[in-house]
């Protein structure tokens, strides 16, 4: 069920089901979470279930501030310190080693902690009041079904999950892909997964070099998000430059069918309606990341068999989006 975010007495009703150990689909920036109390072992096990997740794939735990993190991360590095202050609320996670008797559940069981202070007004309204209810974090993965598409409003969250979930209604996601990841648990950062707070940005906040995980040698943690094949729509998807859809597209004229095409540019115009469905694609980076995952998820609505994606220029404030593009081609 959808209530709205807007009227006090459904806010209300969202804090009390999470307080209670019930699931509540939660608006943040970024996507929408799949929220519970990260400290009740059976709340937590319920995410798990409704996601289809396995359960040693870690969540991410969400807290009202900064102050909350010593509830959860025995130690926090001085880089870590240095993001907090810089991008909280925001987009961004860290993972920073976990007190042993925090949150195991919501962990998957590593002994890291994933954390992330969220900057939606709605969402901070939620972890305050659960705060003062002596519930420290929420336990958050994207609200879709395990290796799907994540969603950007309560109507997507409704898709997956269906009515029987309570939905706190907080509009669009603004960002649209979900939090960059920095592990902070290895003595120099480490990214992740790439989101709308770049690299650069990370660098020069915390003053060091982000280090890329497939250059330590060491087991990796454990991260769905970094799968190859993840954030799939039903369709196959296809990444093109302009000139390769262009001329297949001519190719294919007239047989095109069940065909979606994401571009900057316009198919030419005889073409769209037939067998072709067009969304133009932002050339601006973060109006596409905002856009990404909503029009994946229209495409499949439409029944369309295979989705032509315009490969987005080599830049950093693409990465991102480009790590997503390329999931959900894989
Ligand atoms: O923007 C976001 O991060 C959204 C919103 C709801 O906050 N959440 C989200 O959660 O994307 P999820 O579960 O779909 O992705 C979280 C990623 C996963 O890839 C998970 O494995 C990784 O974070 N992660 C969480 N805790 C971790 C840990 N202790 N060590 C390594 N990776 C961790
Ligand atoms: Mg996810």
């Amino acid at each position: 069920m959808i209530i709205s975010g807007s009227n006090p007495v459904h806010v209300q009703q969202a804090v009390e089901a999470l307080c209670a150990g019930e699931l509540l689909g939660l608006p943040t920036e970024t996507v929408y979470g799949l929220a519970a109390d990260a400290s009740n072992e059976s709340a937590v096990a319920k995410i798990f279930q409704a996601k289809g997740r396995p359960p040693n794939h870690p969540l991410i735990v969400h807290v009202a501030s900064a102050n909350s993190v010593h509830q959860f991360a025995s130690d926090i590095p001085d880089f870590a310190q240095k993001l907090m202050s810089q991008f909280w609320p925001g987009p961004l996670t860290l993972i920073l080693p976990r007190r042993e008797e925090m949150a195991a559940a919501a962990a998957g069981g590593q002994n890291s902690v994933g954390l992330r202070c969220p900057s939606h007004p709605l969402a901070l309204e939620v972890l305050k009041a659960c705060a003062a209810k002596g519930v420290w974090g929420l336990a958050a993965p994207s609200a879709n079904l395990f290796g799907r598409v994540s969603p950007t409003s309560a109507a997507h969250v409704q898709s997956e999950f269906g009515d029987s979930l309570l939905i706190l209604d907080g509009g669009e996601c603004e960002v649209g892909i979900e939090s960059s990841i920095v592990d902070c648990t290895r003595g120099v950062p480490v990214l992740l997964r790439p989101g709308q707070i770049s690299r650069t940005q990370i660098e020069q906040a915390c003053g060091l070099k982000l280090v890329n995980p497939e250059t330590l040698n060491s087991e990796a943690p454990r991260a769905s998000g970094t799968l190859e094949s993840h954030y799939a729509p039903t369709a196959k998807v296809r990444l093109m430059s302009t000139t390769d859809w262009q001329k297949a597209l001519a190719a294919f004229v007239p047989h095109v069918q069940n065909l979606a095409l994401w571009s900057v540019q316009k198919p030419s115009f005889e073409l769209l309606g037939a067998g072709l469905v067009w969304r133009a694609m932002p050339s601006n980076a973060t109006q596409a990341a905002h856009d990404l995952f909503s029009v994946l998820r229209d495409f499949d609505s439409r029944g369309v068999r295979t989705i032509w994606i315009e490969t987005p220029p080599p830049t950093p404030e693409w990465e991102g989006v480009r790590d997503r593009l390329n999931r959900a081609a894989a």
